[in-house]
């Protein structure tokens, strides 16, 4: 058996892509938050966050831009660098930024270069039916993988705006059964965004994997939400899922370590986060 150098001496084992599937099964709700710089990233850790992600949300709040599409393989495989060095416990995930899978050799070849450059686990791409064969294509060559459905940031313009999806119900059960494609084609995790709560509990149901919700409701498996969100930092407007977890704390690490809390008892989302 291999001992990881940097697992000596620790009280506390790293959390694996088995912690997560693990977690599902025994119903203790995985706590996930993104980071982009080391700092952050070790104060996030210390809050006992499960999985850490270094989102292409970057893009917003740490480069300025509007949306996430700018953001390169570049600046992901930069700022997971970073965060890598500031976690010892979390799991970390990194996105895979706009166009950078438009094909399985493409999709390979970029997250071979975040996982080796940047330090990353695992890579996170926004995923329908037509991402399948690139999932399967990276399962198959041992890249763990997060599928984001729901709300595709990357894809707002073809949208039209960051908007609530699977609200029909044709719509609905399209997204519960190409997710349950996705996890039989490789993917680890499901990433929900943006959906109502019915959609959030049958996603959870008809999967195996964790299904992390952001604005998913309360019965997924786990939540994530954007840390400059939780720490009240984000200037202006909101998403309806957001909670402000700085208001009644001190400094950022007992408001990340309230958010760690109420993801664990559940508290967090209340209904004024959800969408129906
Ligand atoms: O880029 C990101 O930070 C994300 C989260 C919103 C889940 O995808």
């Amino acid at each position: 058996m291999y001992t990881q150098l940097e697992q000596r001496g620790m009280a506390e084992p790293p959390v694996t892509v088995t912690t997560l599937r693990k977690m599902k099964q025994q119903g203790q709700p995985i706590a996930c938050l993104t980071a982009y710089d080391a700092s952050y990233a070790a104060l996030v850790d210390a809050a006992k966050t499960d999985l850490v992600l270094v989102g292409d949300s970057l893009g917003m709040v740490i480069q300025g831009h509007d949306t996430t599409v700018p953001v390169t393989v570049a600046d992901i495989v930069y700022h997971s660098r970073a965060v890598a060095r500031g976690l010892r416990h979390a799991f970390l995930v990194a996105d895979m930024p706009f166009m950078s899978y438009t094909t399985s050799g493409q999709a390979l070849e970029n997250s071979v270069r975040i996982m080796q450059k940047g330090g990353a686990k695992m890579i996170k791409l926004e995923a329908g039916d037509d991402q399948v064969d690139i999932v399967r294509h990276l399962a198959r060559h041992d890249i763990p993988v997060c599928a984001h459905v729901g709300l595709k940031p990357q894809s707002v313009h073809k949208i039209g705006g960051f908007k609530v999806q699977g609200r029909e119900p044709d719509q609905a059960n399209e997204m519960v059964d190409s997710a349950k494609r996705l996890q039989d084609a490789g993917a680890d995790i499901v990433l929900l965004e943006c959906v109502p709560n019915e959609v959030g509990q049958k996603t959870t149901e008809a999967l195996d994997v964790p299904v992390i919700g952001i604005g998913a409701g309360p019965d997924v498996d786990g939540q994530i939400l954007v840390l400059y969100d939780v720490l009240d930092i984000t200037q202006g407007r909101t998403p309806r899922f957001v909670k402000n977890f700085q208001q009644g704390h001190d400094s950022p690490l007992a408001a990340l370590q309230a958010y760690v809390r109420a993801v664990k008892d559940r508290s967090y989302p209340a209904p004024e986060h959800c969408f129906s």
